[in-house]
């Protein structure tokens, strides 16, 4: 990551930032874009973006710092003030992807569209394009996915050891028509591909409305067993439960005929493929006892699955279901709170659609199931908007590094947090352990603390002496805190701190 260098940004975009950061008269200008920011090379910048963003930002925008990177994210940053340093683009970063609609341009990352009469993906949308909150460290869908890889590499090895599965999590979602539907043999006047129901760039381009756009594709350049992970797209109202973009897994595995019915003497008596009907229950290419090995190990996959994420004791059933790319194909749902939750689709898979991709010795299943639901449900998460919460009340309630750990999410208060930071200077004698001021925190601050982390940690080169920055968010569950009022309890932090633990405040 090299300082100076602003990528996946159009010139005019970045032109009219540099003008703003400058000091030229600002537009009062709303940009929906998603911007990582990195200090490693240049820490005092990193600084001055910390001071700065309480400033202008902090309404906005939040930010989250890890391994030299400053992660800002934002769906909306309002630029209504001119930025007081020129420092600004020299290490600006467009980490992922910027997007806009203007005058019948679509332009994503690197690329512009043109729009016609297809197109309806709106500003709002594109932003969140790049968020990736599957890959996002502690994020509670990176845990879920987390816990899914693992139970797929560890049920299925080659003779090796080694696990089969390969994971495919940044695959754009930018997709085709013949992607979302055609490799899918989803028929050309099929109710899913409205455009009331998805969001397309152009006629030739669409957001994935789900995973198993990819399914073709992979198995055409060869994979046979699989997990494809990302964001998906779909019109649809905003509420607890609904939001137009969500993430989804994909899981995909074919096998052969040995690898189905293992090595026998005589393989001859054993088929994947014949001439017969298609029924409810097979398709009219395979082999009966061949499509119910398929079921019975795509089964046993996700019972074992849901099991290991909602306990062994989990009441499970499979409901018949239909797709127009699986076939037989099933949908599992689990009891929770007395009631029946749908937690993923599956089959095996057309026959056509190997075909298509080129794979004629092979039989497979599918399945695909949405990790925001799994993930509500878990950690009893409320309202599905709050997975795209920058807000540390949430997403600190999932910082543990063991992603199978079970929580259960307190929701947080609906009044506005105080931020303030400390900093002292660490006794000499190596005394101070960061956990005694995290409990002479609690003690203080009761509950109105809600979080506390350590921000900065410097050693002065010649003094030799180390300096650890702490920001307490300060937030009471039932009513508003005045800024007097944590100053209060601020002060009495820094004054007991440097009693009973020797520091001295900076
Ligand atoms: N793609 C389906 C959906 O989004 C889920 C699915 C995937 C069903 C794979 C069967 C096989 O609803």
């Amino acid at each position: 990551m090299t300082p100076g260098h602003v990528s996946g940004t159009s010139p005019t975009e970045f032109e009219r930032r540099r003008g703003l950061a400058e000091g030229a008269e600002p537009a009062r200008d709303i940009l929906e874009i998603y911007l990582s920011i990195s200090w490693e090379n240049e820490p005092e910048y990193g600084n001055c973006f910390k001071s700065e963003r309480n400033t202008w930002l902090s309404q906005y925008a939040d930010s989250t710092s890890e391994a030299g990177i400053m992660v800002l994210h934002c769906s909306r940053l309002l630029l209504s003030k001119p930025l007081q340093r020129p420092w600004f683009p020299a290490f600006i970063r467009l980490n992922s992807t910027t997007a806009q609609v203007s005058s019948g341009k679509v332009q994503i990352g690197e690329r512009t569209y043109e729009a016609d009469e297809m197109t309806n993906v709106t500003p709002k949308i594109l932003s969140h394009l790049g968020r990736n909150l599957h890959l996002q460290k502690y994020h509670p869908l990176n845990h879920i996915s987390q816990r899914i890889s693992k139970f797929m590499y560890s049920r299925y090895l080659s003779p090796r050891g080694n696990p089969l599965f390969s994971i495919h999590d940044r695959l754009q979602p930018v997709v085709t028509p013949h992607q979302n539907f055609d490799s899918l043999l989803i028929p050309k006047d099929h109710v899913s591909r409205k455009k009331s129901d998805n969001y397309y760039i152009n006629k030739d381009f669409l957001l994935r409305a789900h995973t198993s756009a990819h399914q073709s594709e992979l198995i055409s350049m060869g994979f046979d067993n699989f997990l494809v992970m990302g964001d998906v797209y779909r019109r649809d109202e905003i509420d607890a439960s609904h939001y137009p973009v969500f993430h989804q897994v994909e899981g995909v595995r074919l096998t052969t005929k040995s690898e189905l019915f293992g090595s026998h003497q005589n393989m001859d008596d054993f088929q994947l493929f014949e001439n017969t009907e298609r029924s409810e229950t097979q398709q009219g290419v395979h082999n009966l006892e061949a499509v119910k090995l398929l079921e019975a190990d795509l089964k046993g996959c996700l019972e074992g699955l849901a099991m290991t994420l909602f306990g062994k004791d989990a009441e499970m059933r499979w409901v018949d279901a239909y797709f127009p790319f699986t076939h037989p194909s099933w949908e599992l749902e689990v009891k929770l709170n007395d009631d029946w939750v749908e937690l993923l689709g599956c089959g095996v898979i057309e026959q056509e659609i190997l075909v298509n991709a080129g794979v004629i010795d092979k039989v497979g299943w599918a399945f695909g199931l949405g990790l925001e639901r799994w993930a509500m449900k878990l950690y009893g998460i409320p309202d599905i908007r709050l997975f795209w919460s920058s807000d540390s009340g949430f997403l600190s309630q999932f910082k543990f590094e063991d992603s199978s750990k079970n929580i259960r999410y307190k929701n947080v208060s609906q009044y506005p947090q105080c931020v303030n930071d400390i900093s002292f200077w660490l006794p000499g004698d190596g005394a101070y352990e960061p956990s005694d001021f995290y409990d002479l925190v609690r003690n203080i601050g009761g509950s109105t603390v809600e979080q506390v982390t350590l921000i900065d940690n410097f050693t002065h080169p010649k003094k030799k002496m180390t300096s650890h920055c702490y920001r307490i968010v300060y937030r009471h569950m039932e009513r508003t805190l005045t800024q007097e009022e944590v100053n209060v309890i601020h002060k009495e932090i820094e004054k007991t701190a440097a009693e009973s633990l020797n520091v001295v405040i900076r």
